[in-house]
């Protein structure tokens, strides 16, 4: 196929997720993903990691909301960052997924690949899925559409326009229904689904595209304590296949699911350890957990 007809293809797709994305409130990389530049397969975790920060630093107006930081994340850790409000904490994640440019400092996934050369789409591209903390999923479909929509960016699709699942896909939605415990719930309107299943269908359209790191940004904000203590239970299901990097203030959830917790204070790491080494680290009590 040619360049125009493949932005051909492209463009009717986009009009057609235009269409669908009208009840959609935040734009969360949903239209991500066209321009593919790299298999998630590719990233070079050889190294040990697969995200790299060095000295990032931001300002906004001359307020340093990101101030030297760095850090790193293994292939296939679950990593918790807590910080107090402010911290920089979704800044940080903003800046992971192009949202934001950092004024210095180095990005990298894996350790060829400099994220400060890609924009927002091509990152998700490659392999870098964020949850935004409001649902995001398309609220007049049903939970199966909304996942089968997820694989919208695939190449083919993007050629011919129709959403025929291949037999190894069918398998995939099937277990990403199974993984977010929505298997009884695949012919719902996702706008019928309770505030927590609708986070868990938003990380199953995430999981249909198979990314390599996945950034959570306060996943069980307004959840119920039966539905966070599933989402703990996902999160632990996931660990291993993908690596997570999760912000989260709720403590008793962090301790059900870390093992390295990671304080951010005012745009620096404070801390880092497991949890009951940073609660133990009178900086981390003034900071943030002495109240
Ligand atoms: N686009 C922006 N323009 C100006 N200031 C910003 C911008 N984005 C973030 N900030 C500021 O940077 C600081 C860090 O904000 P950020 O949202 O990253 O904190 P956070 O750790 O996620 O906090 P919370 O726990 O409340 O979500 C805050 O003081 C915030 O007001
Ligand atoms: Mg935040």
């Amino acid at each position: 196929m040619t360049p125009d007809l493949m932005e051909a293809g492209a463009e009717r797709l986009q009009k057609a997720l235009d269409v669908v994305n009208t009840g959609l409130t935040e734009s969360g990389g949903r239209s991500a993903g066209y321009g593919r530049v790299h298999t998630p397969g590719e990233v070079d975790t050889t190294h040990g990691r697969i995200l790299y920060l060095e000295d990032v630093h931001v300002s906004f107006d001359g307020f340093k909301a990101i101030n030297g930081l760095s850090l790193d994340i293994a292939p296939g850790e679950l990593r918790c960052i807590i910080g107090p409000n402010g911290a920089g904490k979704t800044t940080m994640m903003d800046i992971i997924t192009g949202k934001t440019r950092p004024d210095k400092g180095q990005v990298f996934f894996g350790s060829t690949i400099d994220l400060l050369r890609y924009r927002e789409a091509e990152i998700a591209a490659l392999g870098i899925g964020r949850k935004f903390q409001k649902p995001t999923v398309f609220e007049q479909l049903s939970v199966f559409e909304n996942l089968e929509l997820a694989l919208a960016t695939d190449k083919r699709v993007r050629h011919s326009m129709v959403f025929t699942l291949t037999g190894e896909e069918k398998d995939r939605l099937g277990e990403v229904l199974q993984t977010i415990h929505l298997t009884d719930s695949a012919a719902r309107l996702a706008g019928n689904l309770s505030h927590g299943q609708k986070q868990w269908l938003e990380i199953g359209m995430l999981l249909m595209q198979d990314p390599k790191l996945l950034l959570l940004d306060e996943p069980v904000a307004g959840m119920t304590d039966e539905e966070t203590e599933r989402t703990a239970q996902l999160f632990l299901s996931l660990k291993g296949k993908h690596s997570l990097m999760v912000v989260e203030h709720d403590m008793s959830f962090i301790r059900t699911i870390s093992e390295k917790v990671t304080v951010l204070c005012d745009g620096s790491v404070l801390a880092e350890g497991t949890l009951d080494e940073v609660q133990a680290d009178e900086r981390v009590i003034e900071v943030y957990l002495g109240r």
